[in-house]
């Protein structure tokens, strides 16, 4: 059954984030379960150039005022829809952020096309297909419902949440600009403190919401965690569940990654482990090489980090960074670097080959994050036999099982919690590692049940078919 994705990011195409794996990884998951997804993205520079062969399937002739057009092509499993604005998307720097790395100045007009588009094709169909229901990711696609609606057309909608943090707001000038109906802007509508948040607009509109984990389904009701959206979100309680993401277990496989030295079992890490000491340029020594994947925003806890650090240094423990974003990060680690070299070993930037050889080489992964709607990094982590040290907090706390006496009797551990925004909690799960790290048989216990956790798409793909068949069997009754 026909549904289109909406998405402004998509792995291998083009990714900042895990959004990208998500929405890349969704449609292979959901085709054994009898959905063919259909992914529709900006056509950014790294997509066209992926795509040269890519046919042009319809004529978008005014999207907002500007010419557009929707190409097709297939990618893997995925079968994409490219919306190609050249005004809009062909431009140097990331899809969100200029070579500066500021806003796009004209982003609300960016993902509102982008919305547009999809609320078009959901009316006139596209080279003969039409979609029974739209999946919508983050506040980028949060304008569809109020499209939908203005077209008059009735195909139900999903918002999946993967970050409440990012609201899409611009000024209600920017209305006519952005062809939205003055009628909606209000409380109940799009309106958000004399704003319009396209966030907001997903959140009231969509036939249903979800999130990327129970407990951040949880956490997202109450005024720490909702930023501001919390209301909205106990309002739609009865609309909104938690579904765990899943990674895709083909790209991200220890025995047969082209990235790494292959191994089957923790003790495989070795030739691993030895070549990131030498790529990071640290000494050899016995403790714990614990790695950061990373965006580096406030959100991720990595100032935490920092002052944790050097207790967990003096004990023996090393550290390899990967990550960029907030420059003034940036700058405190490579200064932590330089003071520990032979510790402490930092890249900025973005490499996902390199993650792939961080995961493979590490004893554990860090993810301090203040709050965590899923997380995908501690589950490569677990994949790859790195023991995965996080907040209790999101996904994080679905997916880890910490090591304490109970569970390490039970034979099911598989990482270290420590509760979130404190110091002392994470200076305590640091050296609870070099601990765990030291005995070695049990290290190697943990590491095992990390190996087989399943983390694949097995036990939340049936999750979202349900979802998408009681939207769409209810969209029928309605149309
Ligand atoms: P978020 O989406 O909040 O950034 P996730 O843990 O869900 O967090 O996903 C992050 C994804 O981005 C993972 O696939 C991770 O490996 C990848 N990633 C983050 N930073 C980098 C980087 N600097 N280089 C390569 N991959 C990165
Ligand atoms: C967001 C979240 C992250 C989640 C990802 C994919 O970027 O920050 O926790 O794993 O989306 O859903």
């Amino acid at each position: 059954r026909p549904v289109l994705a909406v998405a402004s990011e998509c792995a291998p195409l083009v990714k900042t984030g895990g959004l990208a794996d998500v929405a890349g990884a969704l449609p292979a998951a959901l085709a054994p379960q009898g959905w063919a997804i259909r992914t529709l993205v900006p056509g950014y520079p790294s997509v066209m150039a992926a795509l040269p062969d890519a046919r042009v399937l319809a004529d978008m002739p005014d999207l907002l005022g500007l010419p557009g057009r929707v190409l097709g092509a297939r990618v893997g499993a995925l079968d994409i829809l490219i919306l190609d604005v050249p005004s809009l998307y062909d431009r140097d720097g990331t899809p969100y952020l200029d070579v500066e790395g500021r806003d796009w100045p004209d982003n609300d007009v960016r993902f509102a096309a982008l919305c547009l588009a999809a609320a078009r094709i959901a009316r006139d169909g596209i080279d003969g297909w039409r979609p029974e229901l739209l999946h919508l990711h983050d506040w980028q696609a949060g304008l569809v419902p109020v499209y939908l609606e203005q077209l008059g057309v009735a195909c139900p909608s999903v918002l999946t949440i993967h970050n409440i943090a990012f609201h899409g707001l611009t000024g209600a000038d920017r209305m006519a600009r952005l062809n939205l109906s003055p009628a909606r802007f209000t409380v109940a509508g799009f309106e958000y403190f004399g704003k319009v948040s396209a966030l907001k607009a997903g959140l009231v509109g969509a036939s249903a919401l979800n999130t990327v984990s129970p407990t951040y389904a949880q956490e997202l009701t109450t005024d720490a965690y909702g930023m501001g959206l919390d209301g909205v979100i106990r309002m739609r309680a009865a609309d909104m569940s938690g579904i765990l993401n899943g990674i895709d277990t083909d790209t991200w496989d220890p025995t047969c990654d082209p990235a790494i030295k292959p191994f089957r079992r923790p003790a495989g890490k070795a030739a691993n482990t030895r070549a990131l000491r030498q790529e990071f340029d640290l000494a050899d020594m016995d403790g714990p090489l614990a790695v950061v994947v990373s965006r580096l925003s406030d959100q991720k806890g990595l100032d935490l980090l920092l002052a944790a650090l050097p207790a967990y240094l003096a004990e023996g423990g090393q550290l390899a960074l990967l990550g960029s974003g907030d420059t003034a990060l940036e700058r405190d680690w490579r200064a932590m670097a330089a003071q520990y070299p032979e510790q402490v070993g930092v890249q900025i930037g973005y490499d996902e080959a390199l993650s792939h050889r961080m995961y493979a080489g590490a004893d554990a992964v860090l993810v301090p994050s203040r709050f965590e709607p899923c997380g995908l990094t501690q589950m490569y982590a677990l994949r790859y036999g790195a023991i995965p040290v996080v907040a209790r907090t999101g996904g994080l706390a679905d997916t880890v099982i910490d090591a304490n006496a109970a569970a390490l009797t039970a034979g099911v551990a598989t990482g270290i919690l420590h509760q979130s925004h404190s110091v002392a909690a994470l200076s305590h799960a640091l050296q609870r590692l070099c601990m765990l790290h030291a005995d070695t048989d049990t290290f190697r216990r943990v590491q095992k049940n990390a190996m087989k956790y399943p983390v694949g798409w097995d036990a939340s793909a049936p999750l979202y078919a349900a979802l998408y068949a009681r939207l769409a069997d209810e969209g029928k009754t309605n149309s």
